[in-house]
């Protein structure tokens, strides 16, 4: 995919068949010059007649007649208030206005950034700001439909310039950082989108072994290094919790490990991230209702997060060590599954008494986990599409948040919602533990149905060795049931950014 262009040059002479401008609720017909003038006074039509009131995503094309002016159409972008406007809602903006510009089949698109807008408060994030709309236009290129054989539904993905017409910051080194940060911007939404296609791909093509070879071709492109162990090694370690899950089906699992090194490695923090790479789950022998199952090809999300975060990690050079753990097998009721009652043995010698074939995620990450901690992680990040408690919780808008201690949960949450992922803590009280307890062994892998996402967070704080450690409950956010004007129907491309900025802010991490 060719890079995004950034020019600082008068919207008037940026050479592009849709000029996207976002505007702002209440704004005079002339506040970017010419522009109105340029459209044969239809702008200030659309405004005095209501017809576009600049309510977030409304959209108002006009052709532009006048022949002094490049941008052959404009397409006004609603923004809300003024006051309003965060790097946050203009990667939004971005996506809306690429998907909108190849749906009119536009083959140059430009981005109108007015620096001015960016907030009353003082000084402005500019390259934040270049670095969100960079992923958001790169966002829009997403294509959720891999296997049409007609191309009906997915439009040419245009070229891309961002414009910003004036630059708040003159001096001669401003203009390198903004490019920098849309290069950032741009290979931070790449690898969402790759994410998303691993997300999107279905459990017959999917399987263990395949995903493996994808993760480590995803993140081998980008520089890390990527083992792929095979079932023989697992059970050399004694993953007894991911070897219970996988014996229920005739694919293998993996366990697929990534590194990333820096140039010149101190001593210091090293990131784990571990993510659930379920390729199907179809609940085990604790089996699912038919209805929505097809849903569960997307219960590698976190797993496929965690591959594609590597590659940006290693091709951006990340100041520190991370090591990647991605478990993976599918979950399935064969002739061997395991059965509710069945006891399994984890890599770190804790039992535990399987209630649910179905709470399969927590068994395999809790053995992920484990392993993050052998190769020497000192700071702990899951994620998983863990429980549909969540979504009763915090709804699909927002990922949730657990944890130990909270200054990591709350850094963690920070970065996220700079990244644009939106996250929220919910309590790890040391009273909900009893809702694990078991007779038999160590603990149970089922808390019933209160706090169902809170007891599925208790039973993977027992292998976070104690280390600081947040884990990223995606179920409810990994996938869009229904198409926002920022985002179509289908994987989201969830926590990929999050996990990427984390390993640039080792210097903010609490001790
Ligand atoms: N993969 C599911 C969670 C899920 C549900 C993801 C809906 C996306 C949408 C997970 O493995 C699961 O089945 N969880 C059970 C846990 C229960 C048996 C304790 C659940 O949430 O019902
Ligand atoms: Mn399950
Ligand atoms: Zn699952």
């Amino acid at each position: 995919m060719p890079a995004i262009a950034c020019v600082t040059a008068p919207a008037a002479t940026v050479d592009v068949d849709l000029l996207i401008v976002p505007w702002f609720e209440k704004e005079a017909p002339g506040v970017v010059p010419g522009l109105n003038d340029a459209s044969g006074g239809e702008i200030a039509r659309a405004l005095s007649s209501r017809e576009f009131a600049a309510g977030p995503f409304d959209v108002f094309v006009t052709p532009v007649p006048d022949q002094k002016w490049r941008p052959r159409r404009i397409l006004l972008m609603g923004a809300g208030a003024r006051g309003s406007f965060t790097p946050g809602l203009a990667r939004k903006l971005a996506t809306a206005g690429a998907l909108a510009a190849r749906q009119r089949r536009s083959q140059r698109l430009g981005f109108l950034l007015r620096p001015g807008d960016a907030t009353a408060a003082g000084d402005i994030d500019m390259t934040g700001f270049c670095q969100a709309v960079a992923e958001g236009l790169t966002l829009g290129e997403f294509n959720a439909g891999a296997y049409k054989t007609t191309d009906t539904n997915n439009p040419p993905v245009p070229v891309c310039t961002i414009v910003v017409p004036d630059l708040p910051d003159t001096s001669p080194e401003s203009m390198p950082r903004v490019e920098q940060a849309i290069a950032r911007g741009r290979l931070l939404g790449e690898c969402s989108n790759l994410s998303r296609e691993l997300a999107n791909e279905p459990g017959n093509t999917l399987t263990p072994r395949e995903f493996a070879n994808r993760a480590a071709s995803i993140a081998s492109e980008g520089g890390a290094a990527v083992e792929i162990l095979d079932e023989k090694q697992i059970e050399a370690l004694g993953m007894g919790l991911l070897l219970g899950v996988a014996r229920g089906s005739n694919e293998p699992p993996r366990l697929i490990v990534f590194r990333h090194e820096p140039v010149d490695p101190a001593p210091g923090p090293v990131l784990g991230i571990i993510g659930k790479g379920i390729t199907f789950d179809t609940g085990g022998i604790s089996i699912k209702p038919a209805d929505g199952m097809e849903r569960m090809k997307d219960d590698m999300a976190g797993g496929a997060a965690v591959a594609c975060a590597m590659r940006a990690i290693a091709r951006l050079g990340a100041p520190i060590r991370v090591i990647g753990v991605v478990p993976s097998t599918e979950n399935m009721p064969g002739g061997k599954a395991i059965k509710p009652g069945d006891i399994l043995k984890s890599a770190d010698g804790k039992t535990v008494e399987v209630i649910n074939t179905d709470a399969e995620g927590r068994l395999v990450l809790g053995d992920g986990m484990w392993y993050a901690r052998k190769l020497g992680a000192t700071h702990l990040v899951d994620v998983a599409t863990l429980t549909g408690a969540i979504v009763v919780a915090l709804g699909k808008i927002t990922s949730g948040i657990f944890g130990t201690p909270e200054s990591w949960v709350e850094h963690v949450r920070r970065v996220a919602d700079r990244a644009g992922d939106r996250v929220w803590p919910l309590p790890l009280f040391e009273e909900y533990r009893e809702q694990l307890k078991s007779e038999i062994a160590d603990f149970t892998n089922t808390g019933g149905r209160p706090a169902g996402s809170i007891t599925a967070a208790m039973f993977l704080k027992e292998f976070a060795g104690g280390l600081p450690w947040a884990h990223i409950d995606i179920a409810g956010t990994a996938w869009l049931e229904e198409a926002k004007p920022y985002m179509p129907k289908g994987p989201s491309g969830v926590a990929v950014r999050t996990l990427a900025e984390l390993a640039f802010t080792a210097g903010a991490w609490p001790k």
